[in-house]
């Protein structure tokens, strides 16, 4: 088959398979073969530029860092949707709907979950997706349409020809689902980040992100709920829908996302008990919903019902009312996660609540205890809306008896007594002791887990057995195990020890990358590491550097910075990383870790950025040939900048570098001087 052929089928299968994936919730392939096809049609589409289309799979992810979103005028006001919270209103609403259209009715209906998003509006002309952005005042919001490429299951071409339009602007939410919030959660607990509150909030955070490769990295989805603007090829030709259900069925066809669990009703009658149904049915969604929105279906009738400034009149939200119950907060736990992170917990007396019996809720951190002025003993409203965590929403002081005393936040850790530190500008409250037993365990297993040391059996059960027999008091205390002493461990015999040792052993040649990254610094995950440790010579000269050298770092910016000061400001810490060099674990990061010899440092002294899409190499793999060189690669064009790597639709920065005077070199021109230099 022809390569171009091949292209155009490869392109055809991610495209099904994203469907399979996002839409119906049955992917036919493993990841890895889909990563497989993917790379397949980034190689192909390298080979021959010129066959690159801008509706390809590959590019969704592209382009520099924005420095700022521009703003964009709605055609069509994003309105917002007027709220009630019961069944009455709902008749109230029906019976206004038939005063202001004149009609006996009964209508119909479309009645559909409301999902608690950020709402979006994405514009496709002459069948490519070219506009996206946010709602933002409804007049004017902020356009972000590389961040919704990002998003694979918008599509970024819609066979509108075909329906003879020119023109659709389709609106609808971005949000998470519950299952692929939890996964980004871990992610971030994995790297000793800071866990996020909730999918919506998220969601928007992500949204706003000027990086589109940090946007991709989010697990966002959209469904598609309404429509904008619209225009037909031929004036004359007639509109391909004349209600909502057309217009969903329509979408459908073309792979469009459309909100799912969409029905027709005729009557408010009809859809009272529905509102019961959902009421329990929201929490089998596969993400969090906070309503139902009732449409009229057919167009013409909304034409004549009209808007007011804030709403259409064709339109309602019932919203579920938030599940509430009385309790005892009877106790105040406060848990010590891997990175030291103090969570206070409250247990609660059992009571049943959305379906099922809740004991315990997060109480976030101190300013919310305090905030909420929250007692142990004190009777409590909790809820659970939305969110799968429930949540204490207030004290009942009226009902206290007197035993009930401020909760006072522990100065210091509940674990290993060291100090609790808050740091500036953070909400969370933190144990810096590396040691600190509470952290030990899940850090041990972070430090041997397969992405950090990868050693051979040390799972979960042996590292609790050697915690709990003493044998290891921390990280450096594994490198000093004895056979012996692990052999007579329960269920372990000399074979599993010897393995162990063997393992621990062969752990110490690592990259240093993957001891950094195992060590579990705050904030420093695999990437971090990496870029780290190609920035020094030695990991321990992290511990000299400024917190201004090292933002000088690329991609390093002053929460990493921060987070490499507060762990070597630790005495501990610092004993603990001579103990792994004493101990023989590889801290080198100018040895080459494949064993090849060391390259020319041709690029000494050079400086270079990158912009745009280039032939065939990725950004990082240039980037790499250019440090492998003795170059540095930075962010920004200035003057100090020697090069400018141009590709295909190069940023501002390709202007700058013009502007400058500064010169731009293509690829090619780059594999030419990467032996002779310049
Ligand atoms: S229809 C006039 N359908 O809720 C707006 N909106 O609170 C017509 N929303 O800004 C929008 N789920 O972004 C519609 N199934 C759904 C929805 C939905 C969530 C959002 C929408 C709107 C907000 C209003």
């Amino acid at each position: 088959m022809s390569d171009k052929k091949r292209i155009e089928e490869l392109r055809e299968q991610i495209r099904r398979h994203d469907s399979l994936y996002y839409q119906k919730a049955a992917p036919e392939i493993s990841d890895q073969e889909y990563d497989r096809l993917f790379k397949e049609l980034e190689d192909l589409e390298g080979k021959h530029p010129k066959w690159a289309t801008p509706d390809s799979p590959t590019r969704r992810v592209g382009g520099d860092p924005l420095e700022a979103f521009e703003t964009v005028r709605h055609e069509v006001p994003m309105l917002s949707i007027s709220n009630t919270y019961s069944k009455e209103e709902l008749v109230d609403f029906e019976t206004r709907l038939k005063r202001a259209l004149d009609l006996e009715g009964p209508f119909e209906y479309v009645v559909e979950p409301k999902i608690d998003g950020v709402a979006v509006t994405a514009i496709y002309e002459d069948d490519l997706f070219t506009l996206g952005a946010t709602r933002g005042n409804g007049v004017e919001g902020d356009n972000i349409t590389v961040n919704l490429k990002t998003i694979r299951n918008l599509p970024l071409s819609l066979p509108l020809k075909k329906m003879g339009l020119k023109k659709l602007e389709v609106r609808g939410e971005v949000y998470m689902t519950s299952e692929g919030f939890t996964t980004l959660n871990e992610k971030r607990e994995e790297a000793g980040e800071e866990v996020y509150a909730n999918p919506r909030n998220t969601t928007a955070g992500s949204l706003k992100l000027l990086d589109p490769k940090l946007v991709a990295e989010r697990p966002l989805q959209i469904a598609i709920h309404s429509f904008g603007r619209m225009a037909m090829s031929k004036e004359t030709e007639p509109k391909p829908w004349d209600s909502h259900s057309k217009l969903y069925e329509r979408l459908a066809e073309m792979n469009v996302p459309i909100v799912p669990d969409w029905s027709v009703h005729i009557g408010m009658e009809g859809i009272l008990p529905l509102v019961d149904e959902w009421a329990e049915k929201r929490f089998t969604l596969p993400f969090e919903t906070d309503g139902l929105v009732i449409k009229l279906n057919y167009f013409r009738l909304r034409e004549n019902a009209g808007s007011t400034s804030r709403s259409p009149r064709w339109l309602i939200a019932y919203k579920f009312p938030a599940e509430q119950a009385e309790t005892t907060l009877q106790k105040v736990e406060i848990q010590v996660g891997r990175t030291g992170a103090l969570t206070p917990v409250g247990h609660l007396e059992p009571v049943k609540l959305a379906g099922t019996t809740v004991a315990r809720a997060t109480l976030h951190n101190a300013d919310e205890i305090e905030r909420k002025d929250l007692r142990e003993g004190d009777r409590v409203l909790v809820e659970k809306g939305g969110e799968i965590i429930p949540k204490v929403l207030a004290s009942l002081p009226d009902k206290r008896d007197g035993s009930q005393k401020p909760f006072r936040y522990p100065t210091e850790c509940p674990s290993c007594g060291g100090p609790i530190v808050r740091p500036e500008g953070e909400v969370v409250h933190r144990c810096e002791n590396i040691d600190c037993p509470a952290q030990l365990r899940r850090r041990i297993e972070h430090f041997a887990s397969r992405r950090s040391m990868d050693i051979e059996g040390l799972g979960t059960k042996l590292v609790e057995a050697l915690l709990d027999q003493g044998l290891v008091k921390g990280i450096p205390d594994l490198y000093r195990l004895q056979k012996e002493e692990v052999a007579a461990l329960e269920r372990m015999g000399d074979k599993s020890a010897q393995n162990l040792i063997e393992g621990l052993e062969q752990s110490k040649a690592n990259p240093p990358s993957r001891l950094l990254h195992g060590i579990g610094i705050r904030h420093v995950g695999e990437h971090v590491a990496e870029v780290l440790c190609g920035s020094v010579r030695d990991l321990r000269d992290l511990e000299t550097k400024t917190a201004e050298e090292l933002e000088d770092i690329e991609e390093v910016g002053p929460v990493v910075a921060q987070a490499i000061q507060d762990f070597f400001a630790t005495e501990h810490n610092r004993r603990v990383f001579e103990d792994l060099a004493d101990l023989g674990l590889n801290f080198n990061c100018v040895s080459d870790s494949s064993g090849t010899a060391p390259l020319d440092q041709v690029f000494e002294g050079l400086q270079f950025v990158l912009t745009g899409t280039l032939p065939t190499l990725t950004r990082d793999e240039a980037r790499d040939l250019i440090k492998q060189r003795g170059g540095k690669v930075t962010g920004s064009v200035s003057k100090k900048t020697d090069y400018v790597l141009v590709g295909a639709d190069p940023g501002s920065k390709a202007e700058k570098a013009e502007n400058l005077g500064i010169t731009m070199i293509s690829e090619e021109e780059l594999r030419e001087a990467l032996t002779k230099g310049f």
